[in-house]
C-alpha cells in the first residue's frame, strides 16, 4: 500500500468507506447503480451544466476528484475533445480499475485514473484549468478541506465546480413509519446529509468566488420510470441490511410497499439535486 492508499485506509465515516473491505460481487452492483445514476436526468443535467460552465476549452486539463466508474468521462470528452486532459481519483479501487476501462474503450489516451483522496489531493498547487466534484462532498467530508483543495490544484482565474443532492425522497407510502426508515438509511449512510442545500456557503469559505448555483428536480412517477429508482431504492436494499443500515424486516417492507404503490400506478418519488460553480481569484 502507497502513502496515498494508507491515508485514505481510515475514511470509515461513510457507507463509502467499507468499499474496499467488501468482496468484489456487492462493489460491482454498487458499480451497477453509479451507472444509473449517471443518467438520471436531473443528475445527468446538473453534471453536464456544471461542465459547461468550468470555462473549459479543447485541450484543457481538468481534475475528476472522487470519479467513481468515470461517469463524467464521456460528456468531458465532448467538451474537450477526445484527447482530453483529464484526471481522476477515487479511493475504491475497483471503481479506478472500471474508470481505467472506460477510457480504454473510449479511446481516452490522455486520460488517467488514480487511486486518490479529495481531502489530500495528490497534485501540485495551480496544476488544473478547473476542478470538480459530482457526488462526493456528501460522503468525503468535511466539506470545505475537499473544497479548499479543489482550489488549491486550480490555477488561478479556473472554476471549481460540483453537484450535489439531497438524499431525501418525497416518496408515496401507506406507511410513514416505513418512508421515515428509508430515508434514515441514506441519512445514515453519508457523512455530511445536508451539504447540498450548503453549497455556496461551503465555496466561499473555501475561498471561491462569484459562485452560481442551481437546483434540479428529480422525479418519477413508476419504479421503472428510469432504472435509477430500482437500482437505488429495491436492489441495494440488502446492501444497507448487511450494513446495519435498517432491518431485515423493515428492509422487505419498504421494497414491498415500493413494489406495491408502483404496480397499481399510484408510486411518486422525488429528490433535489444542487450544482454550483465558482472561481479561484487570480
Ligand atoms: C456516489 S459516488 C459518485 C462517483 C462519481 N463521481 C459519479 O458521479 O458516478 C461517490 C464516490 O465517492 C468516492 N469517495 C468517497 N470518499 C472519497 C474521498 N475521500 N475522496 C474522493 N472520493 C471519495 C467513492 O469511492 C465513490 O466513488
Amino acid at each position: 500500500m502507497d502513502a496515498q492508499e494508507s491515508s485514505t485506509a481510515a475514511w470509515g465515516s461513510d457507507f463509502f468507506g467499507t468499499l474496499n473491505g467488501m468482496p468484489p460481487e456487492p462493489v460491482v452492483a454498487i458499480g451497477g447503480v453509479l451507472e444509473a445514476m449517471r443518467t438520471e436526468p436531473a443528475l445527468q443535467e446538473a453534471r453536464r451544466t456544471m461542465l459547461q460552465n468550468l470555462g473549459l476549452a479543447r485541450g484543457g486539463h481538468v481534475l475528476d476528484a472522487g470519479c467513481g466508474t468515470a461517469a463524467a468521462l464521456p460528456d468531458l470528452l465532448e467538451i474537450l475533445g477526445p484527447e482530453g486532459r483529464v484526471v481522476g481519483i477515487d479511493p475504491t479501487t475497483a471503481f479506478v480499475a472500471a474508470a481505467r476501462e472506460l477510457a480504454q474503450r473510449l479511446g481516452a489516451t490522455a486520460a488517467r485514473y488514480e487511486i486518490g483522496d479529495i481531502r489530500n489531493i495528490p497534485f501540485s498547487s495551480e496544476e488544473f484549468d478547473a476542478a470538480f466534484c459530482d457526488k462526493i462532498l456528501i460522503h468525503a467530508g468535511p466539506a470545505v478541506v475537499a473544497l479548499a483543495e479543489l482550489a488549491r490544484v486550480t490555477r488561478p482565474g479556473g472554476r471549481v465546480g460540483a453537484v450535489e443532492w439531497l438524499p431525501y425522497f418525497a416518496v408515496s407510502t401507506s406507511r410513514p413509519d416505513l418512508a421515515t426508515k428509508m430515508n434514515d438509511i441514506f441519512r445514515r449512510a453519508v457523512y455530511d446529509f445536508g451539504v447540498s442545500v450548503n453549497l455556496v456557503r461551503y465555496f466561499h469559505e473555501a475561498g471561491l468566488s462569484d459562485v452560481q448555483a442551481r437546483a434540479y428536480l428529480a422525479h418519477a412517477d413508476s419504479l421503472d420510470a428510469h432504472p435509477f429508482w430500482r437500482a437505488f431504492l429495491v436492489q441495494q436494499m440488502p446492501l444497507f441490511v448487511q450494513a446495519g443500515l435498517i432491518s431485515e424486516e423493515d428492509g422487505n417492507a419498504v421494497v414491498a410497499d415500493l413494489e406495491a404503490l408502483s404496480s397499481c400506478g399510484e408510486f411518486s418519488a422525488s429528490f433535489v439535486v444542487q450544482s454550483a460553480v465558482g472561481t479561484k481569484p487570480a
